[in-house]
């Protein structure tokens, strides 16, 4: 079975039998085996070998991270609940792979992240994001601080190995403080889960299935966003498909987020 399909039935598992963590803690062998690496709330586990601790219910993002260890996100974002959406973050935990932004650490797990087919699964996820969009960074105001031209950069993508789908995607400038540009959405959904209004209401939704989704705001929420929620949006779109108005460019090419340092470098600083 080729890899993509092995990640996508894997997916297709995951959503059979339920949440990840439920797994593992009906996995009886697995509890009984292990207890005795439960200490002081502290779980035991490898990355690559490499041994490590984290904190009880901690996802596996976090607790790599923990561990100065880069596991590569894109519609993850902390304090939001995962939805597992982008699979950039897949792993292998004792032999299968799975999503770590939507796994529980539990004790004992055995868990590959640095591998070459692991790399390889990652290259095809960012290749695909970039053909089915139309990513044009050197005109976009997020180069630099975009989470997937960094992963494109930190996994050394040059030319994609699938063709462009170069499909026409609608713009919406219509709200006076931010900008919606489709052409480069991934759908992570990071929007839609984490920007609501003060009484819960979501500025953003995304419309339609399969290759017709796209991203939509609800313009009469927009109309009232002020300066420091459209900022908020901006910053919470790992690219730059929401951006905010009036104000651009202001960080010089040269002393972006990225630009000198690869994304997930400030991880694996630490801890060495
Ligand atoms: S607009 Fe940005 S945050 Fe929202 S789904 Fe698209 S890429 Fe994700
Ligand atoms: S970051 Fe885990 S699936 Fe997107």
């Amino acid at each position: 079975m080729s890899l993509i399909k092995r990640i996508f039935s894997s997916k297709t598992e995951e959503n059979k039998s339920g949440e990840q963590k439920k797994e593992y803690s009906e996995n009886e062998d697995h509890k009984n085996t292990n207890k005795s690496n439960v200490m002081n709330d502290k779980i035991k586990f490898t990355i690559d070998g490499k041994e490590c601790k984290a904190d009880k219910g901690a996802n596996l993002v976090e607790a790599a991270k923990a561990n100065g260890i880069f596991i590569p996100t894109l519609c993850h974002l902390e304090g939001v609940k995962p939805a597992g959406s982008c699979r950039i973050c897949n792993v292998k935990i004792n032999g299968r792979f799975m999503t770590a932004c939507t796994t529980e650490i539990a004790d004992g797990m055995m868990i590959e992240n640095n591998t070459t087919d692991i790399q390889e699964l990652r290259n095809i996820i960012i290749e695909t994001l970039f053909v089915s969009g139309n990513h044009y960074c050197p005109a976009c105001e997020k180069s630099g601080n975009c989470e997937l031209q960094a992963l494109g950069y930190r996994y050394k993508m040059l030319v994609p190995r699938f063709p462009f789908e170069f499909e026409e995607k609608v713009v919406d400038a219509s709200t006076p403080k931010i900008f919606i540009d489709r052409n480069r959405c991934i759908l992570c959904k990071r929007c839609v889960r984490s920007l609501k209004t003060k009484d819960g209401k979501s500025i953003f939704a995304i419309n339609g299935r399969g290759h017709k989704a796209m991203i939509n705001i609800d313009h009469e929420l927009a109309n009232k966003m002020t300066d420091e929620e459209a900022q908020n949006a901006m910053d919470t779109c790992p690219v730059g498909s929401i951006l905010k108005k009036e104000r651009g460019y202001v960080d010089p090419i040269g002393s972006r987020k990225y630009d000198k340092k690869p994304i997930g470098s400030e991880i694996e600083s630490v801890n060495k």
